[in-house]
């Protein structure tokens, strides 16, 4: 069996990966200490891969903690790293602690790579690295904004520290992913997304006020420069996109190293706040109550991908649309009842 290990894979993103790596015959060896995800999502693993996938309870910042599960576990195919911290509002609060922890772990994840001479490493990055690009749909060619967020700028700066390590370590083989807005949930309904308290993000903000458990969405701002003046996003099935990192190492394998490159993971389409909200309740039949509110600092108008180069090199495009990925996101969230 080929090992991968999954840092942070019992996360949202992550615990998809997870099944998909498995259903691709790969073996997922997941890192996680659970601080922002809970013990479910591996049960949940199991009851779609039909066994427990080997799990270990380790904060990635402890290199002695992660030298054990490359002796024990490895040696590995490659890594997936997508242990971080992502909640863009606390970043401006506590921008330390962003730092520590998402620089913090990748250096003490490509120490323990480069003593265990292993290269392939799949890094979670995001569309937040555009800002508001002058150009829609995004490409990978776009230029780097300055982040409006702390969060933003440790995605920035793993990027970069991953681009030079590969110009300057011949064994490096490294695929940064820019996930744009991920949503949804296993269609089984048995791994989804578990924000911790309220919800910074909308469509478990969406989910949970339908289940009665908010009073009302706020959406933020309907005078944007968008035709009906809310912001427009790209809303990728996590599905789709969990898929995509089997394909980034799939494509790893097939290179010589040093290798770098980056891809935008969306569907190239772009949905505004209000049409969510619309289609969520014409798919779902429920009640969702909303009103207009004031803008949300640091909101980009809209951004969009350009995910071509994701389709030709890697072979990979988003199959599942909006309306099945809000379907999905309201089954899960009625099973969390
Ligand atoms: P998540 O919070 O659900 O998952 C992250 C997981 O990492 C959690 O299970 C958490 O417990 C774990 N973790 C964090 N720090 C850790 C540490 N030091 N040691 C061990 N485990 C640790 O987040 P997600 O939505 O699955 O995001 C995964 C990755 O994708 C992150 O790097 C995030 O920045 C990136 N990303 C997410 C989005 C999004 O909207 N969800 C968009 C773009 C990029
Ligand atoms: C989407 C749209 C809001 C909540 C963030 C990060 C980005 C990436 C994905 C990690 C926006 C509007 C939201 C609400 C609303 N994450 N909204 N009412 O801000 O596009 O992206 O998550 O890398 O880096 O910035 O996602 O889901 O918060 O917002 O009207 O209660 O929904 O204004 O237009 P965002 P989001």
């Amino acid at each position: 069996m080929r090992k991968v290990l999954v840092t942070g894979g019992a996360g949202f993103i992550g615990s998809h990966t997870v099944v998909e790596l498995a259903a691709a015959g790969y073996e997922p060896v997941i890192v996680d200490d659970l601080r922002n995800s809970k013990e479910r999502a591996l049960d949940g693993i199991a009851a779609i891969i039909g066994r427990r996938a080997t799990f270990h309870r380790v904060d990635c910042n402890d290199g002695e903690a992660m030298e054990q599960v490359f002796a024990e576990e490895g040696p590995f195919e490659g890594v997936i790293h997508f242990a971080a911290y992502k909640a863009v509002g606390e970043s401006v609060q506590q921008p330390l602690m962003y730092y520590a922890n998402n620089v913090g772990s990748l250096i003490v994840l490509l120490r323990l790579m480069r003593r265990h001479k292993l290269g392939r490493i799949v890094f979670s990055s995001s569309c937040t690295v555009y800002g508001q690009p002058e150009v829609l749909p995004v490409n990978e060619s776009a230029p780097d904004r300055l982040a409006s967020s702390p969060y933003g700028f440790t995605k920035m700066v793993c990027e970069q520290l991953l681009r030079d390590m590969a110009h300057a370590d011949p064994t490096m083989a490294v695929v940064l992913l820019r996930y744009f807005n991920p949503i949804g949930a296993h269609p089984s309904a048995a791994i989804g997304e578990l924000p911790l308290g309220v919800p910074n993000n909308l469509v478990p903000f969406i989910t949970q006020t339908a289940a009665g458990l908010r009073k009302s969405l706020t959406v933020f701002g309907d005078d944007y420069d968008t035709p009906d003046g809310s912001c427009i996003r790209d809303y990728i099935h996590v599905v789709d996109l969990a898929q995509a990192h089997v394909k980034a190492l799939q494509w790893l394998g097939t290179q010589e190293a040093p290798v770098s490159d980056v891809f935008n993971l969306g569907t190239g389409r772009g949905s505004s706040v209000l049409e969510v909200v619309k289609a969520f309740i014409a798919g779902t039949g429920v009640d969702l109550p909303y009103t207009i509110g004031p803008r949300r600092a640091g909101d980009v108008e809209a951004v969009y991908a350009d995910a071509s180069k994701a389709r030709e090199v890697l072979g990979w495009e988003a199959k599942l649309d909006l309306h099945r990925a809000l379907a999905d996101a309201w089954r899960w969230q009625e099973r969390l009842k």
